[in-house]
């Protein structure tokens, strides 16, 4: 057999020194506090029911998009989908890509040009980080959900080849965040960003991808419940996470659109998605706009309510990043030690994963508690209970 290279078992023997290696998990029974699956959709059988019905009715037997959706991939169901995304998400355009990740690869290396300036917040997903990477603009971090650093930052002069600060910079400005934090569940003020923004002429991206069925009307998201959906340049929405699918869509203007289906390289050089998918995707829509969807949005937000009221005590709450989401994040110094923490609770019955260095910054590793509609108060109250026994 071929000998692996020398450099490369550097690298992975030093991930196991740091106690961080990373191997791929068998499924397990446990009580699911891992998941993105927050309202259970990934399990629903009516949305599974819907989206068969969906593909006889179009006479669908197809196992693949069989192209990129520029060639032979584009099938009829894509139209149907984005023009539903359109109406839910209150946009003027939608463009589905095969993934979150996708997406922001897409977004983020084609748009921002040469002469641009992107500021991004210090934590924001690794997707993102990627994409900036692959593109030609210069690119700063601002500290998280911090305005005024933001704020600073711009007037620095030292972002542009002059010295003198943004006014005199030719490019664009992208400021780009999340609405929900993957790794610590908290939001940045999206109203003051947006003030701020709409006064510089700067253009603001929001990955909505952990607020898409956990907040706004019909579940659309953290921008659509303050009523900004229609002041940032572009959302990033993912399916694979509280709808239970998979897949993602960038919204904005048609003429954003237009450029990202010519210049997004993730669209452009990849095989669509199937129909199965693409047809999953608006029965879980479908079903979130629905009588259902509002009730079990509900009980997840009872959840998290009652989790918050767990949190009130002393000992847990000094340790736990306020969140109002369905992400909790118990901060415990040390990829041994959250290890050890997580296994514990592993084997009293609850799936809880331990976000390890260098996922997030050393001494910032943490137990992620993700809640889900179907977590019953009594395995919360379980749960809060052994981790504060154990701590
Ligand atoms: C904020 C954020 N954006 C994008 C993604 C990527 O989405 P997907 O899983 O659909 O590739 C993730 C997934 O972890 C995420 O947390």
């Amino acid at each position: 057999m071929e000998q692996f290279p020398e450099k490369l078992l550097v690298k992975l023997s030093e991930r196991k020194d740091n106690n961080a290696l990373r191997s791929l998990p068998d499924s397990n029974p446990l009580v699911d506090f891992a998941s993105n699956d927050y309202l259970g959709l990934a399990k629903n059988e009516d949305v599974f029911q819907h989206s068969l019905k969906m593909l006889k009715e179009y006479d669908f037997i197809r196992n693949g998009a069989s192209g990129s959706r520029l060639l032979s991939g584009n099938h009829i169901l894509y139209t149907e989908l984005e023009k539903k995304l359109c109406d839910f998400y209150e946009v003027e355009a939608a463009l589905v890509f095969n993934s979150g990740y996708d997406a922001n690869i897409g977004f983020f290396s084609s748009v921002p040009q040469r002469s641009d300036i992107v500021f991004y917040d210090e934590f924001i997903h690794a997707s993102i980080r990627d994409g900036i990477r692959l593109g030609n603009a210069k690119s700063y971090k601002f500290k998280h959900n911090d305005l005024g650093d933001l704020i600073k930052k711009c007037e620095d002069g030292y972002t542009t080849p002059s010295g003198q600060g943004l006014s005199q910079n030719a490019g664009e400005v992208y400021i780009v965040t999340e609405s929900v934090f993957s790794m610590d569940g908290d939001s940045p003020d999206l109203k003051k960003l947006i003030t701020f923004c709409n006064a510089n002429n700067y253009h603001l991206v929001v990955d909505e991808a952990h607020a898409i069925g956990v907040y706004g009307k019909k579940g659309a998201g953290l921008l659509q419940e303050t009523e900004l959906q229609e002041q940032v340049f572009a959302r990033i929405v993912t399916f694979g996470k509280a709808l239970g699918c998979h897949g993602a869509a960038i919204l904005g203007s048609e003429k954003l659109k237009s450029y990202l289906v010519n210049y997004a390289r993730s669209f452009i050089y990849t095989t669509g998605l199937s129909p199965h998918s693409v047809a999953t995707i608006i029965a879980a829509h479908h079903y979130l706009g629905s009588t259902e969807g509002t009730e079990v949005r509900k009980k997840l937000n009872e959840n998290i309510e009652f989790l918050n009221q767990k949190l009130k005590n002393p000992n847990l709450k000094l340790k736990f990043i306020a969140s109002n989401s369905a992400i909790h994040c118990c901060k415990i110094k040390g990829n041994d030690k959250v290890k050890r923490v997580s296994k514990s609770l592993q084997e009293k019955g609850f799936d809880v994963k331990p976000i390890l260095s260098p996922t997030v910054p050393k001494g910032e590793e943490r137990l992620r508690f993700c809640l889900h509609a179907f977590n019953s108060e009594r395995q919360l109250k379980e749960v809060m209970n052994l981790l504060q026994s154990i701590i």
